[in-house]
């Protein structure tokens, strides 16, 4: 008996969150890192499958996080402007306030397909992550809604200050901050499909996407519901978000989106070391109110191995 135990013993063990299926790793073995427990083959497969992997009661540290998300991307977004952390990760300061559902950076021109957060300090009451499955959203939302999303893209319209889009270029065409001129800016709209950027002075920028708010999985294949039309705006001037031919999208349209975001978001309290991969494709994520200011999280977002190009 001893030794057939010992033949099925397994170092961690999965057990999904009940009711959203997301996936939940959790190491038995002390001293085991996901660095060098998972595969790029075992977290791609966990991705395609459930959109998000949660890893818990591993052992590792900012710096081993840090080359997890190098081994499993071809290529990592850091902004040297933010506060550094690590090569590739940075402390995430995003106020207190609530933060809507969202696709990171999904109403910028460049979105990666990754999304990765790593807890360095947990909170002792609330401020949880919230996550929402695309693929199950698409599906809840009514026959007509979900008909004329797919049928019908949206735009996001904006102004922005030509320093964010100026650093923003900078990272997505990897380029040095001061060479960024307005040539880039016409690059963008030439090679981005939707997207117009247009100066408006020497200060600040209009900028227009026009994109589908269902998108097809880059892990799962699948359609999904997964956009940014729920927020945020923490730094910026929020977007005007209409039909792309600049109709208003109905009260009862919001509201219905609202409603089933609601009512399919699984909210993750963190513990110190959780390690979470969401795929932005696919899955969208938030936060609820700060609650505990002592809360510590290191974010990354980056490109797949395998995927095109970028
Ligand atoms: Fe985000």
């Amino acid at each position: 008996m001893l030794a057939n135990t010992q033949s099925n013993y397994s170092p961690f063990y999965r057990q999904p969150a009940p009711g959203y299926g997301f996936e939940c790793i959790h190491a038995v073995e002390p001293g085991l890192r996901v660095l060098d427990t998972m595969s790029t083959a075992d977290l791609y497969e966990d991705l395609a499958h459930s959109g998000v992997v949660i890893y818990r009661d591993f052992a590792d540290s900012l710096e081993h996080f840090n080359d997890f998300v190098s081994a499993h991307s071809s290529r990592v977004t850091f902004d040297p402007a933010r506060k550094a952390a690590t090569a590739n990760t940075a402390e995430i300061e995003a106020g207190v306030h609530e933060m809507g559902l969202h696709r990171e950076n999904g109403n910028l021109p460049f979105n990666p397909d990754l999304q990765w957060f790593y807890c360095l300090a947990a909170a002792s009451v609330g401020s949880e992550t919230t996550l929402c499955d695309g693929e199950r959203v698409l599906f809840e939302l009514s026959a007509s809604t979900r008909k004329r999303f797919q049928a019908q893209p949206i735009r996001y319209a904006r102004r922005i200050p030509w320093h964010n889009v100026r650093r923003f270029l900078s990272i997505e065409l990897q380029l040095p901050l001061e060479r960024v001129t307005d040539e880039h800016l016409e690059q963008v709209n030439q090679q981005v499909t939707g997207q117009t950027y247009r100066r408006i002075d020497q200060n600040l920028i209009a900028s227009e996407l026009i994109i589908s708010a269902v998108d097809i999985s880059r892990f799962s294949g699948r359609l999904a519901f997964c956009n940014s039309m729920l927020g945020p705006s923490v730094n910026y001037e929020p977007p005007r978000i209409t039909w792309a031919d600049g109709e208003a999208i109905a009260l009862e349209i919001w509201d219905e989106i609202k409603e089933v975001t609601a009512r399919l978001t699984y909210p993750h309290f963190w513990n110190k070391g959780d390690i979470m991969v969401v795929d932005n494709t696919r899955v969208m994520h938030g936060r609820r109110r700060l609650d505990d200011l002592g809360r510590r999280i290191f974010g990354a977002q980056s490109y797949r191995l395998g995927g095109d190009g970028q």
